[in-house]
């Protein structure tokens, strides 16, 4: 494609929300209260945000300039940008993450359309107690059918959007239902810190703990900080190919990262006075944390107003969809992109090849909580393995070689030129961003990794 034919988002807003649409998901809803809860609370939360702050933000930014001044998917930006290298396996690497990703992400996804049929059948009415919810989710888990079928319609879904382009599905998608989004999500946190253990919660989530400190947890910091980020796998490096020239780099990343902390702390303040209000759920529950705790907060709210508490859970629910969907998209788009452009496929031939890929492994994954329960890799099932791998893993050696391509490779006014816009803004911070990409962000990197090799985990 040529850099003129090429897809724009609309409008300044459109590119902040596009973005922060694919930040924001079962990451921050879903994941982060898990990792918070597997990894001690407030010590995590706080190497979290360090993670942020020194190495999500300035990956960020490098993916907004790799994918602009790139314009293309995100192994042909580096081609372009640094051709006849093998940077374009950086690319590569990320399409393969990010294809991963996507299909064991469609899983948990398919779980969010369960609970969101089950709220609309009433299912859940008359329930009380962990140990219902516990028992409802294990028994959905481990079916060997519908988690399938809701994975393939989550896949299906994501597949419909892109199908429609990425302006018009992606960027309308985002603009209209993000906002409805927070603001229920707000709602659902006034409830849940008026639960009894709203208290105890708030000491487990703002209390550190350093000696709780090792080196699991600050890869599990480090780990989350890209997934929830999109960052590491070509993600938005891909949607800022779809940025135009007045869209600023240093202020989209910063609004991207200031949303998605705020979403996933409010996820926290909403799951884990209900995990401490209800007997019997450990803060380690693990991936069925949000499935058990979330009706019961709903329920808590409006235990008392039946059909409020019905119509309240029902869109609760349905945003949840809409906010794991633009994640979705985002991650589809990415292996669409790359397929399309890179092996002259229509774009619908080149979804239609992902979705059916997603489909197969997802599948896979979503039994691996049943049937296929017993094969396992390294202890870990399907499921668990595809976590572990992609964000752990493949996500930090992205990031890894993303920084040093920006900070070492790139030439400094190339640099320059994208952060202010091709000189018609100031951007300040352009020393300290060089610092922490050329030599923060990549040590910290391998020094995370060395540590956790050397506390024996692998
Ligand atoms: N950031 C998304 C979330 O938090 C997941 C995601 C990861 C999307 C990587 C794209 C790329 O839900």
């Amino acid at each position: 494609m040529t850099p003129t034919s090429r897809a724009n988002f609309g409008s300044r807003i459109g590119a902040i929300l596009a973005s922060a649409g694919s930040a924001v998901g079962l990451g921050n809803i879903w994941r982060f209260p898990t990792q918070t809860g597997e990894n001690g609370g407030a010590a995590f939360i706080l190497v979290y945000i360090l993670c942020v702050l020194l190495m999500g933000m300035p990956v960020m930014i490098s993916e907004f300039i790799i994918g602009r001044r790139g314009r293309a998917n995100t192994a042909a930006a580096y081609r372009h940008l640094a051709p006849g290298t093998r940077w374009i396996w950086v690319g590569r690497l990320g399409v393969l993450t990010g294809f991963l990703i996507l299909s064991y992400y469609a899983v948990v996804a398919g779980w969010t359309v369960e609970y969101t049929v089950a709220s609309l059948l009433s299912r859940f009415q008359g329930m009380s107690g962990s140990g219902e919810f516990t028992q409802y989710f294990n028994r959905f888990v481990a079916d060997p059918v519908m988690p399938v079928v809701y994975t393939v319609f989550f896949l299906v879904l994501t597949h419909v959007v892109i199908a429609q382009g990425v302006v018009k599905g992606i960027e309308k998608s985002s603009k209209v239902f993000m906002p409805l989004f927070f603001l229920l999500l707000l709602v659902l946190v006034g409830c849940a810190l008026t639960m009894p253990g709203a208290g105890e919660a708030m000491r487990f989530l703002f209390t550190p703990d350093f000696s709780k400190i090792d080196s699991g947890v600050v890869l599990a910091a480090m780990g989350q900080a890209f997934f929830s980020l999109s960052l590491g796998m070509g993600c938005l490096c891909t949607y800022a190919s779809y940025f135009n020239r007045n869209t600023r780099l240093g202020q989209t990343a910063l609004s991207v990262g200031v949303i998605d902390t705020f979403v996933a702390i409010m996820a926290g303040l909403m799951i884990f006075p209900a995990v401490f209000s209800v007997e019997g759920v450990g803060v380690d529950a693990g991936p069925s944390l949000l499935f058990i705790t979330l009706p019961s907060v709903l329920q808590s709210a409006f235990g008392s107003l039946p059909l409020l508490g019905y119509l309240f859970s029902l869109l609760f629910y349905v945003l949840l969809i809409l906010a794991t969907l633009t994640s979705t998209i985002s991650l589809h788009e990415v292996v669409t992109a790359y397929l399309a452009e890179e092996f002259g496929l229509s774009r619908h031939r080149a979804a239609v090849l992902v979705t059916a890929g997603c489909s197969l492994l997802g599948t896979l994954c979503a039994l691996s909580m049943g049937l296929l329960k017993p094969y396992t890799v390294c202890g870990m099932t399907l499921f668990d393995l595809f976590d572990f791998v992609t964000a752990k893993l493949m996500l930090p050696i992205g990031a890894f070689f993303i920084s040093l391509f920006v900070g070492w490779k790139l030439e400094r006014n190339v640099i320059a030129e994208e952060l202010t816009n091709y000189g018609t803004l100031r951007f300040r911070l352009l020393r300290p961003f060089t610092l922490l990409l050329r030599y923060v962000v990549p040590v910290l990197i391998v020094l995370i990794f060395l540590n956790e090799l050397g506390a024996g985990i692998f």
